[in-house]
């Protein structure tokens, strides 16, 4: 993989990576249609990242389409896909770590303990192993995306982080490759999330600037649907993920799947 990106490099080519971890949907497509307006070549890595899932968590339930995904992603043109197996990525006795201080802390930080520490190494090591000029990232995933660009910055790796807008359903639910997990009322409970974002930011377009009462706002929404459990609900800072801000940051349990969204509520809601 690297010799081939320095290779594109050395020809004058500019190389865009979308890291993935598969069963590609309408967001991660964004990305990489994004990624083709900016670079004349893109390299698109699928690799379902065991060490940034917790003990609990779904890794041996993760969805996996890897034939639709090459389909996809050729029809796409995009000039390479890396598909690395974990004994590539991790060999026996590979265990170094990356630890992101600060804005990795809070929130997905805190209830996804080693979450950060596993999406900073594997993201790190995609740096090293495809040299690229650009890299693209969701803003679905906001505190993802901005623990990528300090470690991008910190670890003068050179490389441009760009962070792409949310795509979301027609009822505003974000994609996400998890949204497979629901049933059908689970999947109408879910729509509650980016209701409470939008009620949010209504309420702010329309002057209400009190943060609490904006958090509060959020929690009614989703308190209103027996399906959803809310993990955590925030208005922080979009640089350091700590309150007060206007980034509305919402983890949600319906039923045994857990959702993210994110919307800063100083910005109209989409659709
Ligand atoms: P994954 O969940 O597959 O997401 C890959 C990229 O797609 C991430 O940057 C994510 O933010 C973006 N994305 C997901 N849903 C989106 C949506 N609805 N709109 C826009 N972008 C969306 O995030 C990961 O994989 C992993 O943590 C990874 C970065 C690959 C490291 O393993």
């Amino acid at each position: 993989m690297l010799e081939t990106s320095r290779r594109w490099r050395r020809e004058g080519d500019s190389v865009g990576l979308v890291p993935t971890m598969g069963a590609l949907h309408a967001g991660h497509m964004s990305l990489v249609e994004r990624a083709c307006q900016d670079n004349t070549k893109v390299v698109v890595s699928v690799f379902v990242n065991p060490l940034q899932f917790g003990p609990a968590e779904d890794l041996d339930r993760y969805p996996a389409t890897p034939q639709r995904d090459l389909d996809l992603l050729r029809s796409a043109g995009v000039a390479a896909v890396y598909m690395p197996s974990a004994e590539t990525m991790y060999p026996a006795g590979a265990t170094t770590r990356i630890q992101v201080h600060g804005v990795a802390e809070p929130l997905e930080g805190e209830a996804r303990p080693g979450h950060f520490e596993g999406v900073a190494t594997v993201v790190a090591k995609l740096f090293n192993a495809i040299e690229p000029d650009r890299a693209y990232f969701g803003q679905k995933d906001a505190q993802q995306a901005a623990v990528v660009k300090r470690l991008a910055r910190d670890l003068d790796t050179g490389v441009e982080v760009c962070i792409c807008p949310t795509v979301r359903e027609a009822d505003g639910l974000a994609l996400s490759s998890r949204n497979a997990y629901l049933g059908p009322e689970e999947r109408k409970a879910a729509a509650s999330i980016s209701a409470a974002l939008r009620r949010a930011a209504n309420s702010y377009g329309a002057g209400e600037h009190d943060l609490e009462r904006l958090r509060r706002e959020v929690l009614e929404v989703l308190e209103a649907e027996p399906l959803a459990r809310v993990d955590y609900a925030a208005l922080v800072d979009a640089e350091t993920f700590r309150p007060p801000g206007t980034l509305a940051v919402l983890a949600v349990r319906i039923g045994k799947t857990r959702l993210i969204d994110n919307h800063d509520l100083a910005q109209p809601f989409p659709g």
